[in-house]
């Protein structure tokens, strides 16, 4: 059942978003901006938004001992699915520019000695040791450099070791082998929809995931609602690769 003053929660983050992200200014600083008046409702309207995120964590092939980066990680609150697991991991490296979420990933984690949060940007971030698992939740849209941030990320795991990604998607109108192709208006509609807010769809995200090489893993595109976006359904997608051993 929504929480008593969620419709004015929600209102508040509508409003965020309907105003937009500050495209003049540096990266960080946009990211600070736009979540630092929403960082504590943020947990409540992303369950209805960003609803990948469930079916990602719960396929990762989690096990004890792993080591885990997340960039992008925002508050953290996708690593909820798999709770139980959490405590197995040998260190989970929580990074986000933005810092008024971070802090709530802190306070979250709190009591988790294993759960690390380091505020940097995902496309220098380097882990002090290769890691097993890079996962990558409804952030790579959001991040200027994002090739920069896939190499990065590719780079961090060790041979053997998984990227997981979810987010919402667009495809060229031929998708790459492997995906069921969009309609003309879901490729038209949702990219000009999202990039309001600092979200960008390219359409050529999926084929730069299949040219990292590896063996997928888990694939698998979806479809839900927005709030308050009468009947529309954004197009999300999530993806687990697999680096080749050496
Ligand atoms: C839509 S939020 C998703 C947060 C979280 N992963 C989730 O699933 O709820 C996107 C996140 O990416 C972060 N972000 C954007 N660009 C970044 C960058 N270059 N480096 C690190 N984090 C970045 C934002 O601050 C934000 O927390």
């Amino acid at each position: 059942m929504p929480k008593a003053g969620s419709w004015r929660d929600d209102l508040r983050v509508l409003w965020l978003l309907a105003r937009g992200r500050d495209r003049r200014a540096p990266h960080a600083a946009a990211l600070n901006a736009f979540y630092a008046p929403q960082a504590n409702v943020y947990d409540r309207f992303r369950e209805q938004l960003l609803p990948g995120r469930e079916p990602l964590m719960r396929a990762l092939p989690l096990c004890p001992g792993l080591r885990v980066l997340d960039l992008g990680a925002g508050t953290g609150r996708h690593w909820e699915y798999v709770a139980g697991e959490l405590s197995g991991l040998a260190r989970l490296e929580l990074v986000d520019l933005c810092a008024p979420l971070l802090e709530v990933a802190r306070r979250r984690f709190a009591d988790r000695a294993n759960v690390c949060c380091t505020e940097q940007d995902a496309t220098t971030v380097v882990p002090t040791e290769p890691v097993d698992l890079v996962v990558l939740s409804y952030s790579l849209s959001m991040m200027p450099d994002w090739r920069g941030v896939l190499d990065n990320a590719w780079r961090a795991l060790r041979p053997g070791g998984c990227l997981a990604i979810v987010d919402f998607y667009t495809l060229p109108r031929t998708p790459p082998s492997g995906f069921a192709p969009l309609s003309g208006w879901d490729r038209w509609f949702w990219p000009r929809w999202f990039r309001h807010d600092g979200v960008w769809l390219r359409p050529d995200t999926v084929a730069a995931l299949h040219g990292l090489g590896g063996r997928t893993l888990r694939q698998r595109q979806g479809r839900d609602r927005v709030p308050y976006l009468a009947g529309l359904k954004a197009p999300w997608f999530f993806w687990i690769r697999e680096k080749p051993p050496v």
